[in-house]
């Protein structure tokens, strides 16, 4: 990148709008899923190749349960295939990876396709890439407060409270990006985004693109970070 100085070192992504890219053509929502899969990579390769040193994407909350059976399985089942597909070129890349989330409530077979992965990278020291899978914001804090609680520590302020987050001992983001023309942060990275950049766009996961991402990259570098001062 031209500016080094710009470059976000953690960006978050909300990756919204499958389905109805899948609706608009006439398939099942299913498919948006798997052509949401291709962005993925894409997206993971332009952060890794252009020295971002933390990306979080948004790929399953709390609230996804809601979802037809079906659509829940489907994408259960596509995490897992995806991780073991996948690995071995985010080994390739130096990509470490780190799934964000109440991993406890998810089945079996995936949990151990997390557990497997994530060992598998751990001496990596490239890009980190945090997968939000059960990720809800407010479950994040409401854990930390019992952890907090049961461990019985008494010294908490803002700073070492984001210890006891799933996020514990990386960065803040500096941008948080919603694709699909949704304005919301739905319960993603409450504690975190206090100071983040929001940068929402209408177009649907599956068509976006580097380009369009290495734009906000840009735009970025141009924004004024006042943290509260003058
Ligand atoms: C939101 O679109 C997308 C999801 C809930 C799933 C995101 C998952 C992927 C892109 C697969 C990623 C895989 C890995 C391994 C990270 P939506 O279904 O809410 O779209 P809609 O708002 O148009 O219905």
């Amino acid at each position: 990148m031209k500016d080094a100085k710009s470059v976000p070192v953690h960006v978050a992504i909300i990756m919204d709008g499958n389905g109805r890219w899948a609706q608009k053509r006439g398939l099942p929502r299913t498919e948006g899923h798997r052509a949401g899969v291709k962005t993925v990579k894409k997206i993971v390769k332009t952060a890794s190749d252009n020295g971002i040193k933390y990306l979080t994407l948004y790929a399953f909350s709390t609230e996804n349960w809601k979802r037809s059976k079906e659509e829940v399985n489907f994408l259960l089942n596509l995490f897992a295939e995806v991780l073991k597909d996948y690995l071995n070129e985010l080994r390739d890349n130096n990509v470490k990876l780190k799934f964000i989330g109440d991993i406890q409530g998810l089945p079996y077979f995936l949990r151990k396709v997390l557990e497997y992965s994530e060992n598998a990278t751990k001496k990596d020291t490239g890009l980190v890439l945090n997968i939000a899978i059960n990720y809800g914001g407010r479950r994040e804090i409401v854990q930390a407060v019992k952890r907090i609680c049961r461990e019985k520590i008494r010294d908490i302020n803002e700073e070492n409270f984001s210890d006891y987050l799933y996020t514990a001992g990386q960065p803040d983001p500096d941008i948080i990006i919603r694709t699909s023309g949704e304005m919301r942060l739905s319960n993603f990275l409450l504690y975190q985004s206090s100071y983040s950049e929001l940068f929402f766009t209408d177009t649907l996961w599956p068509d976006f693109t580097e380009e369009e991402f290495l734009k906000i990259i840009e735009e970025f570098g141009k924004r004024k970070r006042k943290f509260g001062g003058v």
